[in-house]
């Protein structure tokens, strides 16, 4: 297979179930969230996030990218959630999910919450960041830069052990010709977001992406639509952010909407076209507009 189609949203913040709060969540984080999240929940609809995933179903991608924030305050109850709405997407293998800040709020308690949502975030059921996923002429190079963090923060890290293993499966792929879908939660070019909401090593990530390249970088937690670049081997490398797949229209931020992604291995090396969609206000989706983007290498 010399092209596959590819759906990206992101940020769906599914509506959370009842939770009952306890004395210790008093004064935590997840209480402090939870009321964030009733101002929120005008802001995230889940009959917007349920016509965008109607949308992308019509379209009959080849695979689904989701970058994270599925999850509002990352509860057992939460995660069990998501992942029941995850298995409505389709088959695991054909959905792939980078996890958020939202999926890492509170420290980890006993085990992995993230285990959970394990046959989404890559082929192999454990094993550390990056998750690697062939599809096609794709390699799907899954990043984590969830990190529990600090009142009031939004920030992500990958850490050092993970870009170096980032670096190596850069290489691989591009050795065996592959396309290289870099994947990650928090947006990678400079002054992109807030310091508050940044990822902390960005700058170490740009380095490895720099010398090591990548034909295309996907995201989201910025909730707007942001397209960027960063400095590659062969060029700029397009970085593409998407905003929540659950924000209403005419809401405080950016409308939901999703990109269709059509790659194509070329004789000069791949093309990409990315077709928008957005949330209209009488509840459908519609076309944005589209555009390519071209990457040779060298
Ligand atoms: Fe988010
Ligand atoms: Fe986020």
């Amino acid at each position: 297979m010399s092209q596959i189609r590819l759906a990206h949203f992101s940020d769906p913040h599914l509506a959370p179930p009842p939770m009952k709060l306890g004395l210790a969540d008093a004064v935590s984080k997840r209480a402090l969230s939870r009321i964030a999240w009733r101002r929120k929940s005008k802001v995230h609809r889940p009959e917007v996030l349920a016509a965008l995933v109607a949308d992308v179903k019509a379209h009959a991608p080849d695979h689904i990218v989701l970058t994270g924030d599925l999850t509002n305050f990352s509860t057992h109850e939460e995660y069990d959630q998501a992942r029941a709405w995850l298995a409505g997407l389709g088959p695991a293998g054909d959905v792939t999910v980078s996890p958020g800040n939202h999926d890492a709020l509170i420290d980890r308690r006993a085990g992995d919450p993230l285990a959970a949502w394990a046959d989404w975030l890559g082929d192999e059921a454990t094993g550390p960041f990056p998750r690697v996923r062939l599809r096609g002429p794709v390699a799907l190079i899954n990043l984590s830069s969830a990190v529990p963090t600090a009142l009031h923060l939004a920030q992500g890290k990958l850490g050092a052990e993970q870009i170096a293993r980032l670096a190596q499966v850069l290489r691989e792929t591009r050795a065996s010709g592959l396309y290289r879908l870099v994947l990650l939660h928090h947006p990678v070019a400079e002054g992109a977001v807030s310091r508050r909401k940044s990822l902390t090593d960005a700058l170490e990530l740009r380095a490895v992406l720099a010398a090591e390249g990548a034909e295309l970088v996907l995201h989201g937690h910025a909730h707007e639509s942001l397209v960027t670049r960063i400095a590659g081997p062969d060029g700029p490398i397009p970085v593409l952010g998407v905003p929540s797949a659950s924000a209403a229209p005419g809401g405080h931020g950016e409308a939901a909407r999703w990109h269709e992604l059509a790659i194509a291995r070329t004789e000069a090396g791949f093309t990409t076209r990315v077709s928008a969609r957005g949330a209209t206000a009488d509840g459908e989706f519609a076309p944005l507009g589209a555009y390519r983007l071209r990457s040779a290498r060298r």
